[in-house]
């Protein structure tokens, strides 16, 4: 007798049944593994949106959504925000193990040697709409970037494979600087190599050939730990699509292209922007108490953005730790933005009204980010691109992951079709 847990799934219908495994891993509830249910039983399983489903095994993060937890490679984010770097979680999040001094110094030099883009794909910029928003051009940049790197790239060899990380981890912030310098007119900057990774792309975005730059190292520091926090967050909508491109063997370049489409959406990346606009349309404290009366109503489309999560049913740790450093940050560089005051009365109306409290809908990563951007003088439409920087790393933290994994098949959800039942073709003259 077998000591695995299974779980009995009987179809009493057609008396055909399946014996179910229980699955576990080191955190987290146990999953049914229901990969022979549609061979015993006939059937599949519904689960739109994934609330019930894991779609993958991976050792990278764990979140547990009650608890408020979230952990990269078994540290809390609490810890590695106080003492760690984006380029070390980075390493960390691809290897697996934070670095030895002298991993982390290789580590850095080869980010910092593959930082440059190619000049041909400065020249692709001037095909977009000068007022392009800046995800779009940053998504096409990326995925052509597959048209520099094709032919290199053999996704089944583990070199090549964490080529494609440093480049993708490198680039991404002197594409992202170039996508803000187009949509404003301004020269691109190339990467200087005797900064460090976030200074490097500050210097990137700001830096006028007038007058020379003074970076500040609290608006460094600041990013540098805005990208910690947005570094990873398990199967996502963004890390599940680069994982499901990904599965067709696609290149690296297309897979994390499309992670960045998937992110620009407000319900996921793209609530960052969406969050600063929606305390510039309330304007005032004193109109909070419509928003959240307007959030309430099911007649209207208008949500709280900034707020609830699929996984979290209590604060989101990450927004926790923004929430402090805003009033931090601000004080640090002198900004007094009458956003703030807006942001903390609607998250205090928010957390006090039953609509909210029932629901579990608390403040999660966007909901603070945006008024630290502002502050650094980054403008709204870029504050998704910030993200996508920063989750470049889990994003292809999974996408390696997925191609260590013996055994992976291609991606392929089933459905329940609800359309025309079998008929005819009808000639156009008797329809
Ligand atoms: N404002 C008002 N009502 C809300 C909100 C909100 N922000 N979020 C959820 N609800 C309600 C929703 O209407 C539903 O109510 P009911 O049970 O009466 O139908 C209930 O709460 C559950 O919501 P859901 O849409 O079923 O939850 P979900 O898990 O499918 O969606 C979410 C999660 C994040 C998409 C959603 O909470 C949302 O749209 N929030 C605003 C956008 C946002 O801030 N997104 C950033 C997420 S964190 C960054 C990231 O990792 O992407």
């Amino acid at each position: 007798m077998s000591d695995t847990k299974t779980v009995k799934l009987v179809d009493e219908s057609n008396n055909r049944s399946s014996e179910l495994p229980l699955l576990s891993g080191t955190l987290g509830p146990a999953c049914v593994d229901i990969g022979n249910l549609y061979k015993d039983t006939g059937h599949f399983t519904y689960d739109p949106g994934y609330g019930s489903t894991a779609s993958t095994k991976s050792a990278i993060t764990y979140i547990d959504g009650d608890q408020g937890v979230l952990l990269y490679r078994g540290y809390p984010i609490e810890q590695l925000a106080e003492k760690s770097s984006f380029l070390e979680t980075a390493y960390l999040l691809l290897n697996g193990e934070l670095p030895s001094k002298g991993e982390f110094a290789k580590f850095e030099d080869d980010i910092t040697h593959h930082t440059m883009m190619h000049e041909s794909l400065k020249d692709f910029f001037k095909g977009f709409h000068h007022d392009a928003h800046p995800m779009a051009m940053l998504a096409a940049s990326v995925a052509s970037l597959s048209a520099f790197y094709h032919d290199d790239i053999d996704v089944d060899n583990a070199d090549d494979r964490k080529l494609a990380a440093i480049r993708l981890i490198a680039k991404m912030p002197t594409i992202a600087a170039a996508c803000f310098r187009y949509s404003i007119g301004w020269p691109f900057r190339y990467p200087r190599n005797n900064l460090e990774y976030v200074d490097r792309f500050l210097h990137m975005m700001f830096e006028v050939p007038s007058e020379p730059l003074t970076l500040s190292p609290v608006a460094a520091k600041a990013l540098d730990l805005l990208f910690i926090l947005h570094a990873d967050h398990e199967q996502n909508a963004s890390t599940s699509t680069v994982r499901l491109v990904g599965s067709t063997g696609a290149n690296p370049y297309a897979s994390i292209a499309a992670g960045i489409t998937a992110l620009w959406g407000p319900a996921h990346g793209g609530a960052n922007e969406a969050v600063l606009k929606m305390l510039e349309e309330i304007g005032t404290a004193d109109k909070v108490e419509s928003a959240v009366k307007r959030a309430k109503d099911k007649n209207d489309n208008f949500r709280l953005m900034g707020f609830g999560h699929r996984v979290y049913k209590n604060f989101d740790p990450r927004a926790k730790i923004i929430r402090e450093m805003t009033h931090k940050v601000l004080g640090e560089l002198g900004v007094n933005d009458p956003l703030l005051e807006v942001a903390l009365k609607l998250e205090e109306a928010a957390l006090k009204d039953d609509y909210f409290v029932e629901r579990k809908l608390y403040p999660n990563v966007d909901f603070y980010s945006g008024i630290i951007y502002k502050a650094l003088n980054i403008p709204t439409e870029m504050f998704t691109v910030m993200f996508a920087i920063a989750r470049t790393a889990g994003w292809i933290a999974h996408w390696i992951e997925q191609h260590e994994t013996p055994g992976a098949r291609i991606g392929r959800p089933r459905q329940i079709y609800t359309g025309a039942d079998v008929r005819n073709y009808v000639a156009a003259d008797k329809r």
